[in-house]
């Protein structure tokens, strides 16, 4: 089994989730490197020599590790087991010569497994952990020296074991798990184990593909990764179903639970969760030009730090699944900040806005459709503007080759959004405005929204403002502050620090054209005086 040819089976086997498929030729890189490693050594070599010729031979020899004890696995079936200090337990894969990956005298078998729940002292170290051992000859059962050894590491391990050429028609794979000895005699173990011809059951990425949106007291929005591998894709063009992302919400302080357990998706699928998915409002989002999943978490507390995990289940929450790396995130401290999200109009606001002390208002989806209708009652005369710009006539009269009159009205749009749905923060970060309820950023703000108490303000990124200039006709005259003082007044830069320190709208995106035309733009137009109250 070459490189390569293992290369055109995950290629045929990719899915919506280019990520998973990456994660899993890392891993399978990983594996051959160990199993290379292994052949190059001993235990290939022996294991080889180990031939059953007919039938009979295989059920006896099916027959003998019964009678030993073992228990028989099925093609991504996975199982759950216990086990105690110092035992051992057995399992049988009959491999199935008219199936599986590879060519018809060399299969490949996949053997992954997850340490579900372990002795809370385990946790000090994590080398006192299960052992796996694996062989094609049967003898091992009674002379472990004899298979392959593979340890769990942080909750998980796993091989790929070569059937040996000689073996023929019949080989049956023989597994044994073998617990440490512990100075607790009921230190107890729960595992899973998984054997494939076809795939991993079990998987981990280090890479953490949940991201944190924006908090407030009580609530968190978090989304996956891109789900799509077309770029310009629709949610009606997903097939949600074919998504099987959940999501936990633990303590911070079960952060340590899963410090030797964080590769383990058994470990996080059954650990003591605060939230699930099931707790949770699910859909799907196109918001910054990729598809994901998004999950709305409500009913936390303030000024609490979370851990969350992502996982992804391969089928329902028995067939095994792949966890993701685990992040963190920290509510807001007071009610002043509400969090809001999918609003119709400003579609890339998700975002924690000033809250609202009016009755009315105390709603989220109220709140978002009161400062929706706002900004789209503002666009509404730039809309007209725009209409009378030649869009739709040859390349040559479009006011430029790159950009459209769609992308200027995007660009536009998310700014009037960005300037007219201010986004709110409890925290005292750089770059942040301090306001007062009777001094918001417009009288809008004030009163119509009446925030209940004083508030920090993430002004918009410079590059909010910069997107228009670049994005629509020089005529229109837009034009940003350009020297820092100025654009402290009303914009801030992304620093890269743990807050955002700007908010940003949009799908981002590096193009140069454009930059020379907004140099030479120096005076300001109506449409934008018309605004300029706002900022
Ligand atoms: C299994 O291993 C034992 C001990 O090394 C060896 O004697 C025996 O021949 C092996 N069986 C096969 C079928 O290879
Ligand atoms: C082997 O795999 C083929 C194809 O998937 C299947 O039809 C057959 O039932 C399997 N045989 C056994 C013994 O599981
Ligand atoms: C466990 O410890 C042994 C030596 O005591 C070492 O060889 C092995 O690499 C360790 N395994 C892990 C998973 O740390
Ligand atoms: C021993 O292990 C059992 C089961 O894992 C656990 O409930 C118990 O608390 C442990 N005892 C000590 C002293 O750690
Ligand atoms: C994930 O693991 C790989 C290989 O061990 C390493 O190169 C990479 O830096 C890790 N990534 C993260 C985010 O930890
Ligand atoms: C999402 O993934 C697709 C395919 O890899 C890519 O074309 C698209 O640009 C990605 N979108 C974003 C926002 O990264
Ligand atoms: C979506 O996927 C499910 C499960 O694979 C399938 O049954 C269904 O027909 C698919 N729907 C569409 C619209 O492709
Ligand atoms: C989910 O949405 C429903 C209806 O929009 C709402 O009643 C419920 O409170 C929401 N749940 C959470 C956790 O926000
Ligand atoms: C919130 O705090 C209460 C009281 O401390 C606690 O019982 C509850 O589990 C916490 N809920 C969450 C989601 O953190
Ligand atoms: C688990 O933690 C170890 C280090 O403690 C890290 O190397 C590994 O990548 C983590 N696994 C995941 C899935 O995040
Ligand atoms: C261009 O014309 C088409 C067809 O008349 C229309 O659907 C589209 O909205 C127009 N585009 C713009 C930007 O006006
Ligand atoms: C926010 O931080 C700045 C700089 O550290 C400080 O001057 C200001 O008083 C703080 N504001 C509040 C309300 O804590």
């Amino acid at each position: 089994m070459t490189l390569a040819s293992l290369g055109t089976f995950y290629k045929q086997r990719i899915d919506y989730n280019e990520m998973k498929v990456a994660f899993k030729a890392w891993i399978l890189l990983q594996l051959l490197g160990v199993c290379l490693a292994i052949s190059d050594f001993h235990v290939g070599r022996e294991i080889a020599a180990y031939s059953l010729d007919d039938h009979s031979d295989q059920l006896s020899e099916v027959e003998k590790a019964l009678d030993r004890g073992s228990e028989g696995l099925q093609e991504f079936t996975p199982i759950r087991n216990t086990i105690k200090q110092t035992e051992l337990q057995q399992y049988s894969f009959s491999v199935n010569t008219s199936t599986g990956l590879g060519a018809y005298y060399e299969f490949l078998i996949f053997i992954t497994g997850n340490i579900c729940d372990q002795p809370d002292d385990m946790l000090a170290s994590g080398n006192q952990s299960l052992v796996v051992y694996y062989s094609f000859n049967a003898s091992m059962f009674d002379n472990y020296e004899l298979g392959t050894m593979v340890h769990f590491e942080n909750g998980y391990f796993s091989a790929l074991a070569d059937v040996p050429i000689s073996s023929g028609e019949d080989s049956i794979l023989y597994i044994g798990v073998r617990a440490p000895e512990s100075t607790n005699l009921t230190a107890t173990w729960s595992y899973e184990i998984g054997v494939s011809q076809n795939d991993l059951v079990y998987q981990w990425d280090n890479r953490s593909f949940a991201q944190v949106v924006d908090t407030d007291d009580n609530s968190a929005l978090i989304v996956t990764g891109n789900l799509s591998s077309k770029a310009d894709s629709k949610i009606s063009d997903f097939n949600t179903s074919l998504s099987n992302f959940q999501l936990f919400i633990y303590s911070y302080e079960d952060a340590d639970h899963f410090k030797y357990l964080n590769s383990s998706w058994c470990a996080v699928r059954n650990g003591p969760a605060l939230l699930s998915t099931n707790n949770f409002n699910t859909s799907y989002t196109t918001r910054g030009g990729a598809l994901r999943q998004q999950f709305f978490v409500g009913g936390l507390n303030a000024s609490t730090k979370y851990v969350g995990f992502l996982v992804s289940d391969f089928s329902g929450s028995k067939l095994g699944g792949a966890v993701y790396s685990k992040f963190e995130f920290e509510t807001m401290s007071s009610s002043a900040c509400s969090l809001i999200y999918d609003l119709e109009f400003c579609d890339e606001v998700a975002y924690s806005v000033p809250a609202s002390s009016l009755d009315h208002l105390a709603e989220r989806s109220s709140l978002a459709g009161i400062f929706d209708d706002r900004a789209k009652n503002l666009y509404a005369n730039f809309s007209k503007a725009l209409q009378q710009i030649a869009c739709n006539t040859t390349m040559d009269a479009i006011y430029s080759p790159i950009r459209t009159c769609t992308d200027c009205a995007r660009s536009y749009k998310n700014w009037l959004c960005s300037v007219t749905i201010p986004r709110c923060s409890t925290r005292n970060i750089t770059g942040y405005v301090e306001r007062q309820p009777n001094e918001s950023r417009n009288t809008f703000i004030t009163d119509e929204i009446v925030p209940p108490q004083n508030y920090f303000e993430v002004l918009p990124c410079v590059n909010v403002c910069q997107a228009i200039v670049r994005d629509c006709p020089s005529n229109f005259g837009f034009h940003c502050p350009r020297k820092n003082e100025s654009i402290r007044l009303s914009y801030f830069w992304d620093i890269g620090a743990e807050y955002a320190t700007c908010n940003f709208l949009g799908v981002p995106h590096a193009v140069k054209s454009g930059a020379s035309r907004a140099s030479t733009i120096l005076w300001m137009v109506p449409i934008i005086i018309h605004f300029l109250w706002f900022i």
